[in-house]
């Protein structure tokens, strides 16, 4: 490597810092919900306040920082060498401190002097101007200054030179600068240029001058005029080390060289595999980062979590085709953890076994179904065809339509709900195989099934039907007061009996004396404190002396059968138990002890609830 990934965003981030700006570190990649979108698409998606006009906290107007962007909008895409649903955005600001002159002067610095471009080939793209906004006269005579001749400065529209957050307002954007380095020096005819699209010229970065507010009614001047600047760390850092392919810069070689090891292929780009490489490489990747964020989120079936568990099964699906098994799995995503980020990304280090047997969960969950779901696709797909064969050989004027080679939405839906096939995996299984899917029936089938369980909840709300949920909270929460009371008052306290209904749990436990205020106090301190680190509730099955052996606990060992189930809890818990847990901590709510008093002699009963 000419440069890695550590160097480059050291010499970004010194290069500012030198020039009066504080690295404000990384937002969290989920996003907060006043922008509407899930997650962090861009450096300045956390610093929008400050850029129309508040003060920001540090009391500074230069910032910089390294900024992780999930954008899962070329999803599609990710495969191809370059497309990726996680990358760092290297970027830095002015608030309403300085503007063109100086940013131009310091961008063309920093690619020249630092980076070694060659001045004389840098290209950029400047704003065209339209109504909203004048032709960005200023920044091209700025460039020229600079030694950038005329021939190399390009005036573009608003569609390739101007920078705001799609579909909102109230949010600042503005006419940016964007600069391009070409890759050769054959031109593909007079007007070649950035925007041409013959390949020439890679971008690099831009500087977006933020001077305008997005509104209902058009585009606002801003009091302050600021700068963002945006250059995306992997797609220069494969431009640096002379790379067409991102997944051979630093940030992927370890984990491609281990998915070569493990399934036993080669990563080649002629090679079908090599897709599949890909899109667990970069899946993986965005999963490790969406769960070990600051604001970390887990896989589920809504919002983020839905696009968290689509990322996951789809590369537990491409590792099942390229034959990686659930340790490879696992091992890219330590990989990232241990070998990658562990210096830019601490965080991820300190939550990795969390991470790690998030993930693994997920594949657990996802491998059970995931085998039957194929084959009902395949038996799906079959049916299809012999359909067809069926009307071919019976029906002289039939030809096969286009209409035969639609999954129905009936079907995907069939593969959503019981295999938990996320339907853009079904679509793009169909794809593989000329097929396509009928989505807007499986939207249909979807709203109708979510209607029933709507009116279900409406009946178990009444209190017609169990509450099954609670019941599954209270009884996970007995696991952790378990655990607590062993830390309390030690591990002489085990359980002795426990009782739980949707309203409230009870436990009764082998313990000598009344437990003291403070005690009460420390347990319920230490399950509320398992409640907030959002432990994931793991399930294994194994022999019963190994679980023993292991330490998990039980009550009635002879009565167990010999495999049973042992549910962890982190570090918190192991017990043996039938379940149902559930799946994470942090929907546990709060945990509060009502009562505590005697139950016979040596036993103490405590009264809980779940609030
Ligand atoms: N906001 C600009 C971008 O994300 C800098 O490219």
């Amino acid at each position: 490597m000419k440069i890695t990934s550590k160097e480059l965003r050291d010499k970004w981030l010194n290069f500012y810092k030198g020039r009066g700006h504080i690295d404000i570190g990384a937002a969290s990649l989920i996003g907060d919900g006043t922008t509407g979108v899930m997650f962090n698409v861009a450096g300045m998606q956390p610093l929008m306040p400050y850029l129309l006009g508040a003060k920001h906290p540090s009391g500074k107007t230069r910032l910089c920082n390294v900024q992780g962007c999930v954008r899962t909008i070329d999803i599609e895409s990710v495969g191809d060498p370059v497309h990726c649903t996680f990358f760092e955005m290297m970027g830095n600001w002015s608030l309403g401190d300085y503007f063109k002159k100086e940013k131009t002067a310091w961008t063309f610095e920093f690619l020249t002097k630092v980076l070694g471009f060659d001045g004389n080939k840098i290209c950029s793209t400047v704003f065209e101007g339209n109504e909203s906004a004048p032709r960005d006269e200023e920044t091209a005579s700025y460039l020229q200054e600079l030694g950038i001749t005329k021939d190399r400065i390009f005036y573009l529209p608003k569609e390739d030179n101007w920078w705001e957050l799609e579909g909102t307002v109230g949010t600042p954007c503005g006419p940016d600068n964007e600069w391009f380095y070409p890759r050769h020096d054959k031109a593909c005819g007079v007007n070649c240029g950035p925007a041409c699209g013959c390949g020439r010229y890679v971008e690099i970065g831009n500087d977006v001058y933020m001077q305008y507010e997005k509104t209902e009614n058009g585009y606002v001047p801003l009091k302050n005029k600021n700068v963002d600047t945006g250059f995306g760390l992997e797609r220069l850092l494969m431009f640096l080390n002379g790379l067409t392919d991102c997944y051979k810069t630093d940030l992927f070689a370890g984990v491609i060289a281990s998915i070569e090891k493990n399934a036993n292929i080669k990563y080649d780009e002629s090679a079908e595999q090599t897709k599949s490489m890909r899109i667990i490489a970069d899946h993986m990747r965005t999963g490790v980062m969406l769960i070990g964020d600051k604001n970390g989120i887990l896989p589920s079936n809504v919002g983020a979590g839905y696009i968290l568990r689509r990322l996951l099964r789809r590369a537990i699906r491409h590792a099942k085709k390229i034959g990686l098994d659930t340790d490879g799995l696992i091992e890219v995503a330590r990989i990232y953890i241990d070998e990658v980020y562990n210096n830019a990304y601490p965080l991820l280090v300190e939550k990795k076994d969390y991470i790690l047997s998030s993930i693994k969960a997920e594949i657990d969950k996802f491998n059970k179904t995931l085998e039957t779901g194929e084959k009902e696709f395949d038996k799906t797909v079959s049916g299809m065809q012999r359909k067809v064969e069926f009307m071919s050989k019976n029906n002289p004027n039939y030809v096969p339509s286009d209409a035969d080679k639609v999954i129905s939405g009936k079907a995907a839906f069939r593969l959503y709900e019981t295999y938990g096939f996320p339907i853009e995996m079904t679509i793009e299984m169909a794809a593989e195989r000329g097929l396509k899917v009928d989505e807007a029936g499986y939207q249909e089938a979807f709203k109708a099934h979510q209607e029933l369980a709507r009116a279900n909840s409406q009946v178990a709300k009444s209190g017609l039907a169990g509450s099954g949920e609670m019941e599954t909270k209270y009884h996970t929460a007995t696991h952790l007061l378990n655990a607590a009371l062993k830390r309390v008052v030690g591990e002489t306290s085990h359980q002795m009996g426990s009782n739980i209904t949707a309203e409230r749990m009870r436990f009764d436990f082998a313990c000598d004396h009344k437990l003291s205020d403070e005690e009460i106090k420390k347990a319920e301190n230490l399950v509320n404190g398992w409640i907030k680190d959002d432990i994931i509730v793991t399930r294994e099955e194994m022999k019963k002396e190994d679980a023993v052996k292991a330490g998990a606990e039980h009550q009635f060992i002879e009565k167990y059968p010999d495999i049973v189930s042992v549910y962890t809890i982190g570090s918190a818990s192991k017990e043996i138990c039938t379940g149902p847990h559930v799946e994470h901590t942090g929907v546990l709510g709060h945990f509060v002890i009502k009562k505590e008093e005697a139950s016979s002699a040596g036993v103490r009963r405590i009264k809980a609830v779940l609030e």
